[in-house]
């Protein structure tokens, strides 16, 4: 009987740089210490339950099954099977059990967690590898088949690559890779509205082609191209080459240990994700006042808003104190319940 094995991949938080990815532009986001571990042996046909969620998945090994054709989370596994058998990925089968702490749908990536280590299970189950990169695009391909959206590469990227301590910049044209240290004393608050993501999948798609539309009508390849001067009427444009600017003076600031600049740098963010790139909810900015209230050196909306998290940097003797002061006065301006994780940076997806 063949033995069982175990693969792992994280969720991520991003902390700066929204709406880039898909623009060619530049993320800093970090793999983080909540995950999906698929747990499973060798067999005929990908067969899979979750310890979190109903039901169960079971569809040949061999990528035949349309992802539209499956129900619920069913769908993420049939896109791995079918983007892995697209890469040749011969047909071998796992039966196996999942089971995440990352929390499903608030902006963590727990579909990129799901993705990457149901990859890593399979492409081992197969005698088959990937590089890094090619992983990655292929769970990014997963995902638009799994849901119609047509994501971007920072979620899967994140959680393979991972660094504990570290955030990654990524240039998400060239998809190289800088680990940019987190120092000891700053923690990484994360607080979830508590509200849904909604319209997201529209919204999402309605973005991205009025950036392709902007870059065309500039005559640029994408948006990354652009100057501040060249977008300045138009702020949808002027979201993404701002945020890549503040990306990238975002990480110089961590090289540097100047963390007095990376407060501001954050709220510059949010106000043009909210203002310009029209991405964010009231409670999101909710959130965000409160935590700068109590103390938070800087917070933003992450991920690609209409709901979900919102991400903040804080000094981390205080940390716990303004987590949970942010959160009660979310909870007194709201009335909703917010989840709040102080996450670490973790490392990237691999054998468990
Ligand atoms: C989602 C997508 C990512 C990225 C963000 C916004 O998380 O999956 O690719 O576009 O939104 O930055």
């Amino acid at each position: 009987m063949s033995a069982e094995r175990a693969f792992r991949a994280p969720g991520r938080v991003n902390l700066i740089g929204d709406h880039t990815d898909y623009n060619g532009g530049f993320v800093l986001p970090l793999a983080i210490d909540l995950e999906c571990v698929v747990r499973g042996r060798p067999a005929e046909r990908v067969s899979v339950r979750s310890l979190q969620l109903e039901g169960e998945v079971d569809l040949p090994a061999d990528g035949s099954v349309d992802p539209a054709d499956v129900a619920g989370w069913g769908r993420y596994v049939a896109g791995v099977v079918r983007a892995l058998a697209e890469r040749g990925r011969p047909s071998a089968g796992i039966d196996a059990v999942i089971s995440s702490t990352v929390p499903v749908g608030s902006g963590l990536s727990s579909s990129a967690a799901l993705e990457v280590s149901l990859a890593l299970a399979l492409c081992d189950a197969a005698g088959f590898a990937l590089g890094g990169v090619e992983l990655a695009l292929a769970c990014q391909r997963a995902e638009q088949v799994a849901t119609g959206v047509p994501s971007g590469i920072m979620d899967q990227l994140a959680s393979i690559s991972g660094r504990c301590g570290q955030a990654l910049l990524i240039d998400c044209r060239s998809l190289a890779i800088e680990p940019v240290a987190l120092p000891e004393a700053l923690a990484v608050i994360v607080v979830d509205s508590g509200r849904a993501r909604e319209l997201e999948q529209t919204a999402y798609a309605d973005r991205q082609a009025a950036c392709k539309a902007a870059a065309a009508r500039l005559g640029l390849r994408s948006l990354r191209d652009a100057t501040l001067e060249q977008v300045v009427d138009d702020p949808r444009a002027r979201h993404v080459v701002s945020e890549n600017e503040r990306v990238l003076a975002a990480a110089a600031a961590l090289t540097a240990g100047d963390t007095a600049s990376l407060g501001p740098l954050l709220a510059a963010s949010h106000a043009s994700l909210r203002d310009d790139y029209e991405v964010s909810t009231p409670e999101l900015d909710v959130a965000v006042a409160a935590l700068e209230a109590e103390g938070a050196l800087g917070a933003r909306l992450t991920g690609a808003g209409f709901g979900g998290c919102v991400v903040a940097l804080a000094p981390r003797a205080d940390a716990g104190r303004i987590a949970a002061e942010g959160a009660a006065r979310y909870r007194a301006e709201t009335g909703l319940d917010p989840a709040v994780h102080l996450v670490r940076a973790a490392a990237g997806a691999g054998a468990a």
